[in-house]
């Protein structure tokens, strides 16, 4: 079967083999089919380019369902199942009052893989409302618990990227979130302009998640219309020697300062620099309104996608001798 419906970037790549996961007992049975030793895992799709066929046995991760598991009078631990669209959660936790999501808005994707790259977005990220995950070993089928320290979050970075990359299918998550005296994050430049301009003045979790709503529409391409995986790339984080060189030849630089000696460079800033923003390269491009996003104007291949991201990677290096690494996740 295509492909192309399984992910944000609307690549049309062909798989093979292809099973939908609806249990976890189904999904211990699968692992066990020795005729497909191979196995790729796919759920919302909203973080990968698929650059050719796949020729393993694609798991489609669709387990559903929310319970709380844990409730006070202040904070309340539900337990998501990989499948549940992340929005549609965040939604659902805004309709019964819960706090802690609302930054999160409108990211694209699916509940089982925001810990893979500990999501963010506004000012908040994955991390400050994980409690823990469950994922199933692929070689054993065992579930396992990890709890926040063992993820080892990072920037766009947990040990799902790194030591455990390929070794686990996340089944479910649990969130701690508030049900009063929410944590309101409202320090994100952007999120306090839009706030002023809707003439709020105190702000609830409905506001925070309908300006950051409003933000994302405006900068952002909906994948329904224009296939994307939002940032293709991380934002840099250079040391001060290299940021005070940066600053003095460019003095308008945005930045965000990090620690004393680490400071992270909008990536979307060095790439408009280099000239690209809004051009169109046959199908595929960057996105008008936001550098960091390349986008499929239809039929791209991923190849086509990829050869673009390795020419900005080249003129930013040579014009800032600065680095950029993908965020989404290249199928080669
Ligand atoms: N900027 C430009 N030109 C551009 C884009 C951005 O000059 O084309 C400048 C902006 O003017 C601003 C700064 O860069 O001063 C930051 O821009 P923005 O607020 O849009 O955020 P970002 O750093 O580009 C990051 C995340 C986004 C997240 C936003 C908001 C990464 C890789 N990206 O983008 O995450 O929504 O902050 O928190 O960290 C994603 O991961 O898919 C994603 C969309």
């Amino acid at each position: 079967i295509s492909l192309k419906p399984y992910n944000t970037f609307g690549i049309d790549v062909i798989a093979r083999f292809f099973i939908e996961i609806i249990g976890l007992a189904q999904l211990q049975k699968v692992l066990e089919l020795e005729a497909y030793p191979k196995k790729f895992i796919i759920s919302g799709g909203s973080n990968m380019l698929l650059t050719k066929d796949i020729d393993a046995l694609v798991l489609y991760i669709n387990l559903k369902g929310i319970s709380i598991i844990e409730e006070t009078n202040d904070d309340v631990i539900i337990k998501v199942m990989a499948g549940e669209n992340w929005h549609e959660l965040v939604l659902w936790s805004l309709e019964n009052g819960y706090g802690g999501l609302e930054n999160l808005s409108l990211i694209p994707g699916n509940t089982g893989t925001a810990p893979i790259q500990n999501i963010g977005a506004y000012g908040v990220e994955l991390r400050d409302v994980f409690q823990s995950c469950t994922a199933m070993e692929i070689e054993s089928g065992e579930l396992i618990a990890f709890d926040k320290d063992e993820c080892k979050f990072g920037y766009r970075d947990s040990i799902f990227k790194n030591e455990a990359k390929d070794k686990y299918i996340i089944t479910s998550v649990s969130f701690k979130l508030t049900k009063q005296n929410h944590k309101l994050n409202t320090g994100y430049g952007a999120i306090e302009e839009e706030l002023k301009k809707q003439g709020v003045i105190y702000p609830t979790i409905h506001d925070i998640s309908r300006a950051v709503i409003t933000i994302r529409q405006s900068k952002l391409p909906d994948p329904k219309e224009i296939g994307n995986s939002g940032s293709f790339f991380k934002n840099p984080i250079v040391s001060k020697k290299i940021f005070e060189k940066l600053k003095r030849d460019n003095p308008n630089i945005p930045f965000y300062e990090i620690s004393e000696d680490e400071y992270k460079i909008p990536a979307g800033w060095l790439i408009e620099q280099c000239g690209f923003k809004g051009k169109r390269f046959g199908e595929t491009g960057i996105h008008e309104k936001q550098a960091l996003v390349l986008v499929n104007y239809g039929n791209a291949s991923g190849e086509e996608v990829f050869e673009l991201a390795q020419k900005i990677q080249k003129e930013v290096k040579e014009k800032f001798k600065i680095t950029i690494n993908a965020e989404v996740n290249i199928i080669k």
